[in-house]
């Protein structure tokens, strides 16, 4: 995890907590209706990966637990975490890309309504990405991976030699010799592992996404409808692809890439690909970056833009996240992968205490309340989400009273204590057990670990029949709440 570097030390400051009566009269706990996506709070549980599927992407009962505890909280809404749309092996991420996975994913949604008593939205958020591997040792990079060409040839002064004496040369070179050798994208495969991007034309299936992602998603958003989620948020933010489409650095010379309209262009025709499939009944919204928050990424006048043709082009809801990025991505180690929540956007995306003079708490709400003020003096009233450091109800009620945001996202808060929302609308907000935004779940996800938080996943661990995670020490889910203490 990256560290701003001043360091300053920042604690939680939930502030005062609500009566009963005060929680029922605010805006936090009031319902919110705008064509097929009504709420009946404004309280929102973002998308959070708790790596509980199958290695082949279905559905447990570790997932249906998960998200059953996540209801018996009452949030407005659950988004049930990053799905993959394609049906390729995806390791443990859930799958939505082929019939197969509709009878699982309807378990959660069976779920989420009883535990909520029908109270809780369920919405699924669809991802496309592509791939990256793992970064190797250099023996093997050079010694096999690497495609040699005469470029290495003409580098080295090798004319004529076969590959096998090339990557002999190459091994034997000093690391700064290698990167005079070696251009940015094999360095980058060397130190980082290999990472496709929208911009690789030359490979013909990256050249194809624009042909095939709109089939994809709206396969997908129709599973989700037959599996009885509520709607579904396509996932257009951090590292993945169609927030690849959307980023400044996106330089496709096909009409997708380079100018803010030709980048929106494969985002507008995937949505409406997605709403001629699922019918305007349906919710359909999407999760995009307020900023990229790296070098030549979006920025917020980007954003803007991207917010306000959403919205006029019919998204039921916006919902904003910040950074999250690949570019700035920390070296991983030998055998793993890069991890998009490393580098300084990572922090923007999921800030920790360790901060700056700004703190962690609230980062996106500058951000996304001008992309709402743009969105409404375009006159549309498209409802927005906004997630970051929120857990505490003064904070959150001022967003929605001040006009910055019309739903309020609670991650990791969330994460923390499920029974946040339940807690907090019966006056009983003394009873949150708050986050300490240490980051202890997002380095399990970096590990894809099963996510568990460690406020609660030592706490009874003999209770009996709860279940645990494969090394037995941790508990999958927080104990229940069982009303005023
Ligand atoms: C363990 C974990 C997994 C996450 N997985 C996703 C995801 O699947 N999709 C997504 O858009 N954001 C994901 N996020 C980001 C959160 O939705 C949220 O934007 C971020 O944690 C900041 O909000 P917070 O301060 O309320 O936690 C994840 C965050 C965590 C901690």
């Amino acid at each position: 995890m990256w560290r701003p570097p001043q360091k300053i030390k920042w604690k939680p400051a939930p502030g005062e907590w609500p009566s009963r009566e005060q929680a029922l009269a605010s805006r936090l706990f009031s319902p919110l209706r705008a064509g097929p996506f009504e709420l009946a709070t404004r309280t929102w549980v973002p998308a959070m990966v708790p790596w509980r599927g199958t290695d082949d992407g279905f559905v447990t009962q570790d997932n249906v637990d998960w998200y059953a505890r996540f209801a018996a909280g009452r949030p407005g809404a659950i988004v049930v975490e990053a799905t993959g749309i394609r049906d390729v092996p995806s390791g443990r991420l859930l799958r939505i890309g082929h019939d197969r996975f509709v009878p699982g994913l309807r378990r959660i949604a069976d779920a989420v309504r009883q535990a909520s008593g029908g109270e809780t939205k369920l919405f699924i958020q669809l991802i496309d990405f592509l791939s990256i591997r793992r970064r190797t040792e250099p023996e093997k990079f050079l010694g096999r991976h690497l495609a040699i060409t005469d470029r290495h040839r003409r580098a080295l002064g090798l004319a004529d030699a076969p590959d096998a004496e090339v990557r002999r040369a190459l091994l034997a070179l000093p690391e700064e010799r290698l990167a005079e050798v070696l251009d940015a994208r094999e360095l980058e495969a060397l130190r980082m592992g290999a990472r496709e991007r929208v911009t690789d034309l030359d490979l013909p299936h990256v050249r194809a996404l624009p042909e095939v992602l709109p089939d994809l998603f709206a396969g997908a958003a129709r599973r989700a409808r037959e599996a009885g989620f509520d709607g579904v948020e396509l996932h257009y933010a951090h590292a993945y692809t169609m927030a690849s489409f959307l980023s400044a650095l996106n330089t496709r010379t096909d009409g997708y890439g380079g100018s803010r309209e030709n980048r929106l262009r494969l985002p507008l025709e995937v949505f409406e690909r997605v709403r001629a499939e699922v019918g305007g009944d349906y919710a359909v919204g999407c999760r995009f970056l307020s900023e990229d928050c790296i070098d030549g990424g979006s920025t917020l006048d980007d954003s803007t833009v991207f917010g306000v043709a959403f919205a006029r082009a019919g998204m039921d809801f916006l919902s904003l996240s910040r950074g999250g990025k690949f570019e700035d991505a920390k070296q991983p180690a030998i055998g793993a992968a890069a991890y998009p929540y490393t580098g300084p956007s990572g922090y923007e995306c999921m800030p920790a205490h360790v901060s700056d003079e700004r703190g962690p708490f609230g980062r996106n709400v500058e951000p996304s309340a001008r992309i709402r003020a743009a969105i409404r003096e375009a006159g549309m009233a498209t409802p927005i989400v906004v997630t970051g450091g929120v857990h505490g109800f003064a904070q959150a009620e001022e967003l929605l009273a001040s006009d910055r945001a019309d739903v309020v996202g609670f991650a990791r808060a969330s994460l923390a204590d499920p029974d946040w929302f339940v807690k907090v609308r019966s006056g009983h907000g003394n009873q949150v057990a708050t986050c300490i935004y240490a980051n202890y779940c997002e380095a399990l996800d970096e590990r894809h670990e099963e996510v568990t938080c460690q406020l609660w996943d030592r706490v009874d661990l003999d209770e009996p029949g709860i279940r645990k995670s494969k090394d037995g020490k941790r508990r999958l889910t927080p104990a229940a709440w069982t009303g005023p203490k």
